[in-house]
């Protein structure tokens, strides 16, 4: 576990194909962008192009799972077709840079999937894998037409004020913030704030005035003011399991009580008006649109599956847990002015 608290530190998908990995078990995600995939084809329809022969597109948070690359197919199928009659028959060349934290031991992969988007023709794009997090420029200035992300619930830290013992916003004995002091959720929630204000500031600055910027993360309904409503099992998933666990370790003297306190989940749950305020706040963007999406519980459909093999449910719920799985998403796509 690491204290300095930033997210380069901590997190790191599971990858691979085997039965805990990341690919195996992103229902969620995969179902996310599924969701999303219409509001993502007409925000890119809606793209006013001229002649082009060469375009670059970024995905910033490549994970770990084959479906990430869905989204990316969606631009680029949408982008081919409208530049057929735009461009007179010339085929433009699409470059497309797949970005993540860091290159971990997976990242070779990750990339595996890419192998499928060559067909007899030949490419369909050209790939290239970035380093890096999205929090700072990745790009020189003004030259991408489209980026999309799908991960911006992840803050870029754990906020300093939570993790300083003793002091009001101190979130003892908890992983997240579900069920927390006022204060300890306020130090999350200007977190989030300054880091995606942060984020769509280097945006702003890479993608070429006319081009798109499409975001989806996981979210919360407006009227919630805390981060999850008590029917849902993300509560059970983030909150019960996880600090009943950290308890038990504590209880059973594996673990130091200090060190449970250390370690804390930097996710946040938007709604749409604090994502609506960010992108107000940086400027340089006009939102095309934005919806909160619910996405259906994967669980379900696995119940039959579940009640033959119980030791199944059980790895597939802590992996459940290993990863981040949301009910709601938001869905946003923003112009550059
Ligand atoms: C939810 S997962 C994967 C998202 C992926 N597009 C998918 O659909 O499965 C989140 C990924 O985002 C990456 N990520 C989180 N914060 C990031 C940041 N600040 N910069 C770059 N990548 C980040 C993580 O490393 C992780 O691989």
């Amino acid at each position: 576990m690491d204290y300095s608290g930033h997210l380069e530190h901590m997190l790191c998908k599971h990858g691979g194909d085997d039965d805990v990995s990341f690919d195996q078990n992103s229902f969620g995600a995969a179902a996310a962008i599924a969701s999303s995939e219409q509001i993502l084809t007409s925000a890119i329809d809606s793209m006013k192009l001229n002649q082009v022969v060469h375009l670059q597109i970024a995905d910033l948070s490549l994970g770990a799972a084959g479906h990430t690359f869905s989204a990316v197919d969606t631009v680029v199928e949408v982008l081919r077709r409208k530049l057929a009659m735009i461009n007179g028959g010339t085929e433009p060349a699409f470059e497309v840079f797949f970005s993540d934290l860091r290159p971990s031991k997976d990242f070779t992969s990750s990339f595996r999937p890419l192998e499928d988007r060559v067909d007899g023709s030949g490419k369909k794009y050209y790939s290239a894998g970035v380093s890096g997090s999205f929090s700072w420029r990745l790009f020189p200035k003004g030259e991408l037409h489209v980026v999309v992300t799908s991960s911006l619930q992840w803050l870029s830290r754990i906020p300093r004020k939570v993790m300083k013992k003793g002091s009001e916003r101190w979130n003892k004995g908890r992983a997240w913030i579900q069920g927390a002091q006022r204060e300890v959720v306020e130090a999350y929630a200007e977190q989030s704030d300054k880091d995606l204000v942060q984020f769509l500031k280097c945006r702003k600055e890479e993608i070429m005035v006319g081009g798109m910027l499409f975001m989806l993360m996981a979210g919360r309904p407006s009227d919630l003011e805390s981060q999850v409503s008590d029917e849902s099992r993300l509560k059970l998933i983030f909150t019960t399991f996880m600090d009943q666990a950290w308890q038990d370790l504590v209880d059973e003297g594996s673990i130091k009580e200090e060190r449970r306190d250390g370690f804390n989940i930097p996710v946040y749950l938007r709604n749409t008006e604090e994502v609506a305020a960010a992108i107000e706040s940086c400027g340089g963007f006009k939102i095309e649109k934005m919806e909160l999406l619910k996405i259906d519980d994967p669980m379900n459909a696995r119940q039959q599956e579940f009640m033959k093999d119980p030791d199944s449910y059980g790895r597939a719920m802590a992996n459940l847990v290993q990863l981040n799985y949301f009910y709601h998403m938001i869905a946003v796509s923003a112009i550059r002015v």
